[in-house]
């Protein structure tokens, strides 16, 4: 959507993959604190999403959207203006039906009042879901919204969250800044890979201005272990994919901190070419032995090694699988250690990966074999 966000993928934190509905204004708070406080907003997580149930189940009796007194009794606009005092952004929920999905009113022929409300309450992000939506198909119910939001003169982001119904890719680039591709995600490895393997069908219509939406991060929420977080978290950034925090981060240990903070590859996701990166190559066992790539700015590439068996594997990845001229030297950086693990790497780059292990490097090619002529 040409509205001039989300050039590269947005990044914050959602309420809903471990709070669902138990939140109020003092979790949202304590959040947007935190992620001061531990350095993440600096590192570019700064829109704080409330998710469902931050609403009253009916409106108003001039048919507004009415906050939860018992659990935001400072109202949206207070909160709105709390976040935006510490430098992060606000979004809020609804959905494109006649309720949300959990039945609270949605938005679905109330786009304008709903829109003007938000934008009076400085919101700054609408997550618009797909419950109640009366079997109208979503290329329908999803434009009203970005017309009412452009109607307020604000700028908000558009994340529209109608579970990858209708193949989104191929019709919300002029709608939403993102869309989401598939089911909600769950914090299990089952949900994650096959999540990432609908998302990558659709890399080709992911850029600047819209993205693909595999669903929030369960980095940090208990169901995977490290490496398989890891895993999550690498190639969630390589898929140029939102960044949108799903735990704790009042609460963080030092693995899951160590994983979202990891500025290199945040610096994937949020590279200024904007290319998704996607599976170059699945072989071995049940293609479990997988490539997964894409170019970065600067005639860089991105280069993932992921084992998705259950033994410890060797990965090599070939030059020709990677779209490298067969004579490129490179230098390897890894990204989970922070270190140069080659500086001339020719044809070929092998490493030992670990069960549901993901290695992550940026490939710079240096030279060519035959220049020394
Ligand atoms: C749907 C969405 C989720 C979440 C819940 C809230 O399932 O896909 O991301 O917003 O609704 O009810």
């Amino acid at each position: 959507l040409g509205n001039g966000l989300a050039n590269t993928p947005q990044m914050g934190w959602n309420s809903w993959n471990f709070f669902g509905c138990d939140i109020d204004e003092k979790v949202i708070k304590e959040t947007a604190d935190a992620l001061i406080s531990t350095g993440l907003a600096n590192l570019g997580y700064t829109y704080v999403n409330i998710d469902d149930c931050w609403s009253m189940p009916s409106r108003d009796s001039d048919g507004q959207l009415v906050p939860d007194p018992k659990t935001f009794p400072s109202g949206i606009k207070a909160l709105a203006d709390y976040v935006h005092s510490e430098g992060l952004k606000l979004g809020i929920y609804s959905d494109a039906g006649d309720f949300t999905c959990q039945k609270r009113p949605g938005s679905l022929k109330h786009e304008y009042d709903d829109a003007a409300l938000f934008a009076s309450w400085g919101v700054d992000y609408l997550k618009y879901d797909n419950c109640f939506n009366l079997g109208i198909e979503p290329e329908e119910r999803y434009p009203p919204m970005r017309d009412a939001i452009n109607a307020t003169g604000h700028t908000i982001f558009y994340s529209l969250c109608e579970w990858g119904v209708n193949d989104p890719a191929l019709w919300a680039g002029k709608i939403g800044n993102s869309w989401r591709t598939t089911n909600d995600i769950n914090d299990s490895w089952a949900s994650m890979t096959e999540i990432v393997d609908i998302n990558d069908n659709w890399a080709a219509y992911a850029g600047p201005g819209g993205w693909n939406d595999p669903d929030m991060l369960e980095v940090g929420n208990g169901g995977m272990t490290y490496q398989e977080y890891r895993a999550h978290f690498s190639i969630w950034a390589l898929m140029k994919s939102p960044l949108l925090i799903g735990c704790d981060v009042r609460n963080m240990n030092a693995e899951t901190f160590e994983i979202l903070s990891n500025e290199e590859v945040i610096a994937v996701n949020q590279d200024p070419l904007g290319v998704q990166g996607r599976k170059v190559l699945a072989y071995g066992p049940d293609g479990c032995y997988q490539i997964w790539a894409g170019p970065l700015s600067g005639q860089r590439l991105v280069v993932a090694l992921w084992n998705r068996c259950s033994k410890t594997a060797t990965i090599t990845a070939k030059w020709p699988s990677l779209g490298l001229e067969s004579s490129f030297i490179v230098s390897v950086r890894d990204l989970w250690k922070h270190e140069f693990v080659s500086q001339n790497s020719k044809s070929s780059f092998s490493a030992q990966v670990d069960a549901h292990a993901c290695e992550m490097y940026i490939f710079t090619p240096t030279m060519e074999t035959r220049s020394a002529t």
